[in-house]
């Protein structure tokens, strides 16, 4: 998508020059680091596009860009200490490379340094800025909350699941649509149509995210794989087949989701046949689709121009079929 490539180059321009370049470098060196690693940069263009839409220039949303992708960096930086995840966009995570405590307070800055790029704004919008983004990031703690608590649960639904990721991932990005949408000016309406739409794909970016987690290519996925059988995460593919599932096969899944073995290649591989033979990959593109359906059906109630219609159509489809 060209559009893609231009708005993401029109933000990386504008990373480079607001990243903080202070000491100590222990503190700002992994910042610069986790925000310099790549990734797919998903949440500012979301902000640049609604601004647009909303007839306002890209560049009035970039602070907002800014923040969003600063808070979702600070997420992953903690996300890796509390998952133990060793690898992060294809190079060693950011606990990995330092430690622990480099991570939890290099992460708490970029956290304050989100906030600081909103401050770009004049007062009103500010104010509205700050209120979704704060609401939207006590959300993301919640349900990285659940997600921790899930493992040591013994029943969790379907419904939890979907709340636990509605909160841990799917608000940012309907957060991130919202947030340039007031940077635009556009009516309130509008924001919590963006905020629908984003809240919708991001259910079904999640969905694939599970999924890659356990058969994406290892060549291009960039992180651990199967790293969510590894730490017994109740993500759908694992709750699908436990309801799918009878007898010896459905114990095995259980008794394996009750082990952590040091080795844990075996394990992957038979949760992985497990999940195969409950016909789980099927059920999560279905899943997917509900959602993305729900996307389409916010973003159709929109009074957007066709060709703004057409690329955010397209970035939900690009979101879930990606590799990575
Ligand atoms: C990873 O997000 C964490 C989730 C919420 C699934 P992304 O897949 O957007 O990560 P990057 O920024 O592209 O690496
Ligand atoms: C990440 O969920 C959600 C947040 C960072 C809050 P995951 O733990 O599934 O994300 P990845 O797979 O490590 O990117
Ligand atoms: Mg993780
Ligand atoms: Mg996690
Ligand atoms: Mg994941």
């Amino acid at each position: 998508m060209k559009a893609l490539n231009a708005s993401k180059s029109l933000f990386l321009a504008y990373m480079e020059k607001e990243l903080p370049r202070e000491s100590p470098q222990n503190l700002y060196e992994p910042v610069r680091y986790i925000m310099g690693l790549g990734g797919k940069r998903i949440r500012p263009l979301l902000a640049l596009w609604a601004c647009e839409a909303g007839g306002q220039p890209q560049e009035k949303a970039l602070p907002v860009a800014m923040a969003v992708e600063a808070f979702h960096n600070f997420s992953l930086i903690h996300d890796d200490i509390m998952d133990e995840a060793p690898m992060r966009r294809g190079q060693a995570s950011v606990h990995q490379k330092w430690n622990n405590n480099i991570g939890i307070l290099s992460g708490d800055v970029l956290l304050v340094c989100a906030y600081q790029y909103l401050a770009a704004y004049e007062d009103t919008i500010f104010k509205q800025l700050t209120q979704t983004f704060s609401a939207t990031a006590r959300w993301v703690c919640e349900g990285q909350q659940l997600d921790m608590d899930f493992p040591q649960q013994s029943i969790v639904s379907l419904s939890n699941y979907l709340e636990m990721i509605e909160k841990k991932t799917a608000v940012l990005l309907g957060a991130s649509l919202k947030m340039g949408a007031i940077a635009g000016g556009m009516s309130l309406s509008a924001c919590e149509s963006f905020f629908e739409y984003g809240k919708n794909i991001g259910i079904a970016f999640q969905l694939q995210d599970d999924f890659l987690d356990a058969f994406g290519d290892p060549k291009t996925f960039g992180k651990q794989l199967g790293g969510d059988i590894i730490e017994n995460k109740k993500t759908f593919l694992y709750l699908y087949a436990s309801t799918q599932l009878k007898g010896a096969e459905k114990e095995s899944l259980e008794a394996h989701y009750r082990s952590q073995p040091k080795d844990a290649l075996k394990k992957i591989e038979a949760v992985k046949a497990l999940f195969e033979k409950a016909d789980a990959i099927k059920a999560i593109k279905n899943e997917m689709e509900t959602y993305l359906d729900r996307a389409f059906e916010a973003l159709n109630t929109m009074n957007l121009a066709d060709n703004h219609k057409q690329r955010f159509s397209e970035l939900a489809h690009y979101l879930v079929q990606r590799e990575i």
